[in-house]
């Protein structure tokens, strides 16, 4: 089959290649689908690149790519859930990569029905975003109505998702975003933007609930200046030692966390998205040729919405 694949870790544009890999083979858990579509994320650059290696140490030659949506063309043996024939979209197993492909073989568990009215690129574009933003959000934070939300990197992939899930739990929400964002944050349902830019977060006077940071560094720091006593700092970003000393300091909450695959949240995402309360944004679309492309323009940092790839 054909797929994007690299042989070794390093730069992108040394080691990224397109060619003919095995399909996969399917375990008794699995469904195998016949990949339409699949999303980018800053974990395909970063896999690539060698930076995880010790932590999630794979074979080479390893496909890249871990969202897909497409049809199942086989079921595993103790699979009970799909069926031949499915439109489904998934965030694979992260130690099975490789949805920048025509085939992907993934656990059942991790899979979902496609949300009603969507195309496949759009399917595609939201797994492993609204995944993350979903278990910051809804399961860690349980933002309700009233609550007060700061969404870091708005108009980035997850940051575009994660304001429009907080706005549908009734809260109000800020965001982050360059100039050039404004309109699109706007669009999602942004309240309050903030230019990251020109704007300096500790000097806005304002008090949340809850920050999602998933930026990382400076802007971390300074999102403790912006929480109320007894507020909560999410992170899918390493936390510095800075962030722990202050947020103790001043009774705040921090919690750091790796979003996970889990089909029961896709489908609830999709429930959203069928309802027309999640609208996934796709900003830039690759073939499966230019998958070197699409992840370098991820590395840039100035992706809107999401990157997806055009398999089928
Ligand atoms: N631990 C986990 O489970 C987990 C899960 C998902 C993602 N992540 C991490 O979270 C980060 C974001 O992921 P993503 O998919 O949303 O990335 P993304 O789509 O590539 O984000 C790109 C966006 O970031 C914005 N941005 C860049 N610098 C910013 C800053 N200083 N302040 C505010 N916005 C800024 C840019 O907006 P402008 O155009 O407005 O500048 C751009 O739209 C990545 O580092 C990723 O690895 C971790």
């Amino acid at each position: 089959m054909k797929a994007a694949f690299i042989q070794q870790y390093g730069p992108i544009e040394d080691v990224v290649e397109v060619g003919e890999q095995p399909a996969p083979p399917v375990r008794p858990h699995d469904v195998l689908i016949e990949v339409h579509s699949a999303g980018v994320n800053p974990i395909d650059y970063i896999v690539a690149s060698g930076a995880m290696r010790g932590l999630m140490d794979m074979p080479l030659p390893m496909i890249l790519g871990n969202d897909a949506s497409g049809v199942v063309v086989e079921v595993g043996e103790d699979v009970v859930r799909f069926a031949v024939g499915d439109e489904v979209f998934t965030r694979v197993d992260p130690r099975r990569p490789g949805t920048f492909a025509q085939y992907v073989a993934v656990p059942e568990s991790y899979v979902a029905l496609m949300p009603h009215d969507t195309t496949f690129e759009e399917a595609a574009s939201l797994p492993l975003a609204a995944l993350t933003a979903w278990q910051g959000l809804v399961e860690r934070a349980e933002v309700n109505a009233g609550d007060r939300v700061l969404v870091h990197a708005g108009a980035g992939g997850v940051g575009s998702l994660a304001i429009q899930l907080a706005k549908q739990r009734g809260a109000t929400v800020a965001t982050t975003v360059s100039a050039d964002s404004v309109q699109q944050a706007l669009d999602h349902g942004a309240d309050e933007v903030i230019d990251y830019r020109s704007q300096n977060l500790a000097e806005t006077g304002a008090d949340f609930d809850v920050v999602l940071d998933t930026v990382g560094g400076q802007t971390q720091e300074q999102s403790l200046a912006v929480i109320k006593p007894g507020g909560l700092l999410l992170s899918v970003l390493p936390l510095a030692p800075a962030t722990l000393e202050q947020a103790a300091a001043r009774d705040l909450r921090v919690e750091p966390y790796f979003m996970r695959p889990e089909g029961d949240h896709l489908a609830d995402i999709a429930e959203l998205v069928s309802v027309g309360a999640l609208k996934p944004y796709v900003g830039r679309r690759y073939s499966l040729d230019r998958t070197k492309d699409a992840l370098l323009f991820s590395a840039s940092r100035r992706a809107r919405g999401k990157i997806v790839i055009q398999v089928a």
